[in-house]
């Protein structure tokens, strides 16, 4: 049997060639594995070492472990070299090839059905004539609330149902403060529309704490309730199709007067003849509550400097997460906000 120093001088002639033969880094590695791994030759030398006759025992394992450190610094230099290599070969390579058509897009980003639906609904109005107006989203209850004539006991005022922040500022809970900061700011006649993010202590399948509405009003002299249902009529053509019907059902909102809520003919069971069967989207009664509205109140009008004799106006607001379930047959509110790939892009 060749003897352990004899193992080790031959490994220690030949590891060299042997890494410096290896073309690729995982060749290399896979040489360096061959010597140094679990079952490599010099591990295997290292646990024969107890066969060694006592007396040259401590000899050999400092030259075993001379020879480990050879290899092991063998394997950087080689490794480093051919990493070199490999860079100097593809800096001296053509370069890329700047004519090649470029690969198919792997999934391009798109819009969000909210998105879709609020600049449909912006588009609508701005067709007519009305601009878009922003506000902050961080807002003092003076024109969340005080000036749109809340009273100070009205629920939606209460901790339970807004989100507080300090000293009088809230989370705006609608978009009707945007009336408020355009009436009290410029004079009219105006027509604004506003498009934003609103905030409320709600959670369930058709309620999230924070979603979207877009609130639209115009005011002018003699404007009339005519006005509005044009309005509306218009509204309900362009985004749920020609000759979709619309109803006011009165309702109450402080800051309008009178004041309503707005259903279109129901979109998921109409029929070839215009006429709907009902379903149980619209509860089977054929119609579908969209927004609120109503004629601006003279109290609102007041409180933000404007004459009520001389001026009259309507203001609505929807939301638009409604009108995107509507749009879509979407079930549950939460998946518009989880954003999974999966269900954004149906849309
Ligand atoms: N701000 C109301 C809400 O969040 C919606 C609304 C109702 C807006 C009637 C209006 C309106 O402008 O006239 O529930």
């Amino acid at each position: 049997m060749e003897s352990i120093d004899q193992a080790l001088e031959s490994l220690r002639g030949a590891f060299l060639p042997r890494f410096r033969a290896a073309a690729t880094e995982q060749a290399l590695r896979d040489e360096n594995a061959k010597i140094l791994g679990k079952k490599g030759e010099l591990t295997a030398i290292l646990k024969d070492l107890g066969k060694a006759p006592p007396e040259s025992r401590k000899a050999i394992g400092e030259k075993a472990n001379v020879v480990k450190k050879e290899v092991e610094a063998g394997f950087e230099t080689c490794l480093r070299e051919l990493r070199q290599k490999e860079r100097e070969a593809e800096l001296s390579a053509p370069p890329f090839d700047l004519t090649l058509p470029g690969r198919a897009p792997s999934g391009l980003g798109h819009k969000h059905p909210i998105a879709i639906v609020r600049e449909e609904v912006v588009a609508v109005f701005r067709q007519l004539g009305f601009a878009v107006f922003d506000g902050p989203e961080i807002e003092h209850e003076v024109n969340n609330f005080t000036l749109l004539g809340f009273p100070p006991d009205h629920p939606a005022t209460d901790m339970q149902d807004s989100f507080w922040t300090t000293s009088g500022h809230l989370l705006r809970t609608h978009t009707s403060n945007i009336q408020i900061r355009a009436m009290k700011s410029l004079k009219p006649p105006m027509a604004f529309i506003a498009p934003g993010t609103v905030y409320r202590r709600d959670d369930d399948a058709t309620h999230s704490p924070m979603f979207h509405q877009i609130e639209a009003f115009l005011v002018d002299r003699h404007v009339t309730l005519a006005h509005l249902k044009g309005v509306l009529a218009e509204f309900a053509e362009r985004l749920y199709g020609p000759g979709t019907p619309v109803r006011l059902r009165p309702s109450y909102f402080p800051f309008v007067e009178p004041g309503a809520e707005v259903d279109i003919g129901c979109v998921f069971c109409k029929q070839s003849d215009g006429t709907r069967k009902g379903c149980s989207l619209c509860k089977h009664t054929g119609w579908i509550e969209v927004l609120g509205c109503g004629m601006i109140h003279p109290v609102v009008f007041e409180n933000c400097g404007i004459d009520p004799e001389q001026w009259s106006g309507f203001a609505l607001g929807m939301g638009l997460e409604r009108l995107a379930m509507l749009r879509y047959g979407i079930p549950n509110i939460k998946l518009l906000f989880e954003n999974d790939p999966r269900f954004l892009a149906q849309f």
